[in-house]
């Protein structure tokens, strides 16, 4: 049965808030495992739907994959090179993911093209270019992706877009391949600095992850390790973020506050009350009328485009005239429309949103579009007044592990319901 999720707004949050590990970094270990000849486990992963997803696809190309509490143990040994053109590949956009790790340990690979969140255009030419210099070839057939290649030799590769993506799936390729691979204006996320320590841990010889030039040393052999993950830095800023809207005083434990800079650079900027030590941010929100500023996604350590949609519901809340532009995906403000409908004063312009405020929002029925686009409703359900339902739960359920928990935990009024025949009719001919 379809849920949704219902919100009354209007109430303080206050307490300690527990980060879990990061989606972003565990959608690429998981497929790493792939590339180990022995047992791996991975410790601290998320609860969510994406995780569950590729543990599947694990074992669907012949690996044992056990899912208990957190931790993750995957045992490769049995994997052979299944072709998986359809079905759950295709239920999400990190299952790219495989076509490196299966392409660096079989030399070949057949993936369903990538579903995930519809932010516009996302093409994957980087990776592609990426697999053909280290020697696959690689054709389009009828929405899946073929790769093969005699042997994969290491070769030096200039990104022309800095793409997440693209710079860990060259890496999880090139572990194995023969001989040097460099990777030029490579992505510097954390959650590539994660994938590189796990491969490292695995085996491989990885220098430079985390600056813009990555240096593989291909070996012929990954063995199992342990891993424990880093905490999501998106979930934490999320969390930042609706303390910022509605918190006394609430404690983001588990959370690297380096990871976050941009985002209490411009926290502190509109005016939030910001403390971090160690593991922990600690936010006292909600306690003067916050100033609007100007934001533009980029590249870490810039600001997260993950964050721009639940940032721009707290614009709505805060004094003056507050530009948002995102130079990653141009077209993602699908969640403007639905803030419009609880009451918010914004407009889109090209790839910018201006918002006027403040603004007082009023709950409405609401639809999140993608995942991050169903964070900033939950952001703006929590702000306003009555009761906001929102739709489109399972895109919410991608990212961020036990929601529900953890926003009661803080004192929100928020709960799960089942959806009628009728709603359920409505919501898929809207
Ligand atoms: N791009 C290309 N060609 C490519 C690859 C990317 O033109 O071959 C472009 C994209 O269209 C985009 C930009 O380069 O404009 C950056 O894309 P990137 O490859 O870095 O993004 P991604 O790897 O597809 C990951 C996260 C996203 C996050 C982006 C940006 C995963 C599974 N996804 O996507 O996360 O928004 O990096 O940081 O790691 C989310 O968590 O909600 C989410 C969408």
């Amino acid at each position: 049965m379809e849920q949704k999720l219902m919100i009354k707004g209007g109430y303080p949050l206050e307490g300690t808030v527990h980060i879990s590990g990061a989606k972003n970094s565990a959608v690429a270990l998981i497929p790493a495992t792939i590339l180990a000849e022995s047992t791996v486990t991975i410790d601290q992963l998320p609860d969510i739907s994406d995780v569950h997803l590729l543990r599947d696809l694990l074992e669907e190309i012949g690996g044992v994959a056990t899912l208990e509490e957190n931790t993750l143990t995957v045992h490769p040994e049995k994997m052979i090179a299944m072709p998986l053109p359809n079905g759950k590949v295709k239920k999400l956009r990190a299952s790219y993911y495989l076509m490196g790790a299966m392409l660096g340990r079989f030399k070949k690979a057949v993936i369903g093209l990538p579903g995930g969140c519809n932010l516009g255009p996302r093409p994957i030419d980087q990776h592609i270019k990426g697999f053909e210099a280290l020697g696959a070839k690689v054709t389009n057939e009828q929405g899946a992706i073929y790769l093969r290649a005699d042997e994969l030799v290491g070769a030096r590769i200039y990104l022309d877009v800095v793409s997440v993506g693209a710079t860990i799936n060259i890496m999880l390729a090139a572990v194995r391949a023969k001989g040097q691979t460099i990777i030029e204006n490579a992505a510097k996320e954390p959650e590539i600095i994660d994938v590189a320590t796990l491969l490292t841990s695995m085996g491989a010889k990885i220098k430079g992850a985390g600056t813009d030039i990555i240096r593989i040393d291909g070996v012929e052999h990954l063995h199992g390790c342990r891993h424990s993950i880093i905490p999501d830095r998106i979930e934490a800023g999320t969390y930042m973020i609706l303390a910022a809207a509605m918190g006394q005083q609430v404690v983001i434990d588990n959370v690297i506050p380096l990871h976050l800079e941009s985002l209490i650079a411009k926290l502190r900027e509109m005016g939030v009350y910001i403390e971090s030590k160690d593991d922990q941010i600690i936010i006292c929100g909600n306690q003067k009328p916050l100033k609007g500023v100007d934001i533009k996604t980029l590249v870490y350590p810039g600001f997260p485009t993950d964050l721009q949609q639940p940032f721009t519901s707290l614009l709505v809340k805060s004094e003056g005239t507050s530009i948002v532009t995102d130079t990653i995906y141009s077209a993602r403000f699908k969640h403007i429309d639905e803030l419009r409908r609880m009451g918010a004063n914004i407009k889109v312009e090209g790839r910018s949103a201006i918002v006027n405020g403040p603004a007082k929002l009023e709950g409405a029925k609401v639809k999140a579009s993608d995942l991050r686009a169903g964070a900033a409703l939950v952001v703006a359900g929590l702000m306003a007044d009555g009761i906001t339902e929102i739709t489109g739960l399972e895109h919410i359920d991608r990212g961020y592990e036990s929601l529900v928990d953890k926003l009661m935990g803080l004192g929100a009024k928020i709960w799960r319901e089942n959806m009628d025949v009728e709603e359920m009719e409505e919501i898929r001919n809207s």
